[in-house]
């Protein structure tokens, strides 16, 4: 056959392809019919997709959710229709993201998930979408890894793509903390009586220091009053703006940030590498119920917001003048890490090439019940 023949009706089959329900859309592939099946038990939230213009559905495929259904939580919160809708509303996001959108640059697209019971964040709880050689990664809580497997299936409302593993919708920061094996925050949190609080703010980031960065003032830290210890952990929050990496990187880099304790965080981006008065970023953008969390190599001091980094040395000196080092992590007795997840400090690449399934579930469902035993 001539070219001539075939290309109205390629044409055809594009024009037809982007008219799609998505009803049809999801119909077309055969490995989206348990997503198919989950979505058709939930009316309001496919009447709401039925009439959406410009989405971007992340649909997982059979094998994603057969993972998750095959762990106890995940088979438990498939018998919850409140918990399937918001795990599916996560899986929604609120802009037009085709496959060539995505960059080797992050981008935080919020989705339709903005019940307060999941998601304190203003716009909807976010995903992080970047491009990693040729593949579409998207990452959600605990920084689990879920790729696109299949881009671009064009609907009326939008395009879809095919993801490997289901989305984790991200813990509280108190569940991620000891998730990610920052039980020492988790710890001194918890010691301060501030949990609650610091999960209860809205629309916040957190730097939240490496086990071994409290380590580093060991020797000092457990014997700080209540009072010393709540200042300088609020001094570890902002509230009010989500700092992603790219917005550090942006528009913050040099600003100074207005912390709970009601002193100012100095952001500076020097030598490829953010740091936070003298504390250098570690690990960026562990997405959190109500905003973003980064992990840094030093505890900091409200009082000493002075302190500048060295930008060219590995380490940075601690900022807590006279301060005494201890053996162990300080305040983690009591506080049993219940994954493997990261341990802070590595890359997020490495931490990346974590499997999901079991932990992300895990936190997800059994999170809550788990922190109140254990802190
Ligand atoms: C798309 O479908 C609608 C009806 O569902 C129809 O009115 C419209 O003409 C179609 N558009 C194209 C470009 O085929
Ligand atoms: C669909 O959207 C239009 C325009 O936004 C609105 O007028 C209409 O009521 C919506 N229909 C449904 C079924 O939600
Ligand atoms: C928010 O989530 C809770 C718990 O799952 C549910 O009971 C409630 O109906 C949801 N609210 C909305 C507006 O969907
Ligand atoms: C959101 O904040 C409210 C209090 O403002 C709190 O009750 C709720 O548990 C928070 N949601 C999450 C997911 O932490
Ligand atoms: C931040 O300040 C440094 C030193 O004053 C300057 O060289 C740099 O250009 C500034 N960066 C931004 C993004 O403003
Ligand atoms: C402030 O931090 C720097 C490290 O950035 C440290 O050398 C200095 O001793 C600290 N000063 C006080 C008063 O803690």
């Amino acid at each position: 056959m001539h070219l001539q023949y075939l290309l109205p009706v390629a044409l055809a089959a594009v024009a037809a392809a982007q008219n799609r329900t998505l009803a049809q859309a999801i119909a077309g592939q055969s490995s989206l019919t348990t997503f198919q099946s989950l979505l058709s038990a939930q009316p309001d939230l496919v009447r709401a997709l039925s009439n959406a213009s410009s989405i971007t559905i992340l649909a997982p495929s059979n094998d994603a959710f057969s993972k998750f259904l095959s762990t106890t939580d995940g088979k438990a919160a498939s018998a919850q229709p409140d918990v399937v809708a918001a795990v599916l509303q996560y899986h929604v996001l609120n802009a037009e993201v085709p496959g060539s959108a995505f960059t080797t640059t992050p981008q935080f697209v919020p989705s339709l998930l903005t019940n307060s019971t999941y998601a304190n964040v203003t716009g909807g709880q976010v995903v992080e979408g970047v491009l990693n050689g040729k593949t579409v990664e998207i990452y959600s809580g605990l920084k689990l890894k879920s790729t696109v497997t299949t881009a671009d299936i064009t609907f009326q409302g939008g395009v879809m793509h095919i993801i490997d593993n289901v989305l984790t919708i991200p813990p509280s920061d108190a569940v991620t903390a000891v998730d990610s094996q920052l039980t020492s925050l988790a710890g001194a949190l918890t010691k301060a009586n501030l949990v609650t609080a610091v999960d209860d703010l809205k629309d916040v980031t957190i730097f939240a220091p490496s086990n071994d960065a409290f380590k580093q003032i060991g020797g000092t830290a457990e014997s700080l009053s209540t009072q010393q210890l709540t200042t300088i952990l609020e001094y570890h929050v902002i509230k009010g703006t989500v700092g992603y990496s790219t917005l550090l990187i942006g528009g913050l880099a040099n600003e100074t940030l207005p912390s709970l304790s009601g002193a100012g965080l100095n952001i500076l981006i020097e030598d490829n590498k953010v740091f936070v008065d003298s504390a250098q970023v570690t690990m960026a953008d562990i997405i959190v119920a109500n905003g973003v969390m980064h992990v840094i190599g030093n505890v900091l001091n409200p009082d000493n917001t002075s302190a500048t980094p060295n930008p060219t040395a590995t380490t940075q000196s601690v900022a807590f003048a006279g301060a005494t080092s201890a053996a162990n992590a300080p305040f983690t007795s009591g506080i049993n890490p219940t994954t493997t997840a990261p341990a802070a400090g590595i890359t997020s690449k490495a931490a990346a090439a974590r499997q999901t399934g079991a932990i992300g579930a895990a936190a997800l469902f059994g999170g809550a019940a788990m922190i109140a035993v254990n802190l």
